[in-house]
């Protein structure tokens, strides 16, 4: 209840005419606005030529991986290189904490750039020209993609994904003609044998140097490399090397035990990482990947190989 009645007929007082003259302002300014944000999408230059499809996480990494198999032509640093061909499609992924693969473009080439997440959301910028989208798990945006200048750009995450999100750090690399590989030391790059697309037995190892040299593939390909790694380091995981046949101290359901790194330790590791968690690590949450069983061997042979 109001202190003070309003005076009778307060509301039917016709409006003094400066009052009139910026309501009309007002509408006329927000009728600007509409039809500029609707010109925008046509003029502005900063708006993204993207198509979005609906896809899942498991679907995107299945495909993102099939690419990669197919045209990695190396390594560097634990990331797969990929040279797309020009106006092809290309299939970049996010994920905790790296974006794979790196890309070498051609300058002034059209290329059909696909990025999804494979777990949670991801922010792509690409730095230093300040491009910016937000990278969802189960859409995959395709970028029609153009670089109109040479160099390295970087792609930074910026949206925060947990405690390697400072570490995520992917790179695009665009050339101008192929003598520019050397400037970047990609004129050595070599890819790994097993995969290699003329190679006899292509996708079937059998050997123990096989098996051996696709469990170093898919240690890359799955992003095993982001958190573990081989030179003794344990930054986010435990290191691979000498792993295999070590005493490992692990929490599983509060309650700690010792346990050998052993086969069925390693294949129970990777199906349910969240069983068992080795001490020391318990802050941070392996993500469950997609591997077979004749994959989980490989990665097996590629632990036993890593010696201390
Ligand atoms: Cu990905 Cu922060």
């Amino acid at each position: 209840m109001s202190l003070l009645t309003p005076v009778q007929g307060w509301y039917h007082k016709p409006v003094a005419k400066d009052e009139r003259m910026w309501m009309v302002i007002s509408l006329l300014l927000c009728i600007m606005l509409f039809v500029w944000m609707i010109m925008w999408h046509v003029y502005g230059k900063q708006n993204p030529s993207n198509v979005t499809y609906r896809t899942s996480p498991k679907e995107y990494a299945k495909m993102a991986e099939a690419y990669l198999k197919k045209n990695m032509m190396g390594v560097d640093n634990g990331v797969p290189v990929v040279k797309p061909e020009p106006n092809s499609d290309v299939l970049v992924m996010g994920e905790m904490w790296r974006w794979s693969p790196v890309l070498i473009l051609k300058k002034d080439e059209q290329y059909n750039i696909h990025i999804s997440s494979k777990d949670l959301m991801h922010g792509f910028s690409l730095q230093p020209v300040n491009m910016n989208f937000q990278i969802y798990p189960g859409y995959d945006y395709v970028l029609h993609f153009k670089p109109t200048s040479s160099g390295e750009f970087k792609i930074i995450c910026n949206e925060f994904c947990g405690i390697g999100h400072h570490t995520m750090i992917g790179k695009i690399v665009v050339i101008e003609s192929d003598a520019d590989l050397v400037k970047y030391g990609y004129d050595k790059l070599k890819a790994p044998t097993v995969f290699k697309k003329d190679s006899a037995n292509a996708g079937v190892p059998k050997t123990e140097a096989e098996m051996m040299s696709a469990g170093e593939q898919l240690y890359t390909l799955k992003g095993c490399v982001t958190c573990h790694k081989t030179d003794g380091t344990t930054l986010l995981a435990p290191a691979w090397n000498g792993l295999f046949g070590k005493k490992e101290t692990v929490i599983a359901d509060g309650n700690t035990s010792d346990v050998i790194v052993n086969e069925e330790y390693i294949k129970e590791s990777v199906l349910e990482p969240q069983k068992k968690i080795t001490k020391g690590f318990e802050k941070v949450l392996m993500p469950v990947l997609t591997v077979s069983n004749e994959e989980i061997d490989q990665l097996i042979v590629y632990i036993k190989s890593l010696k201390k």
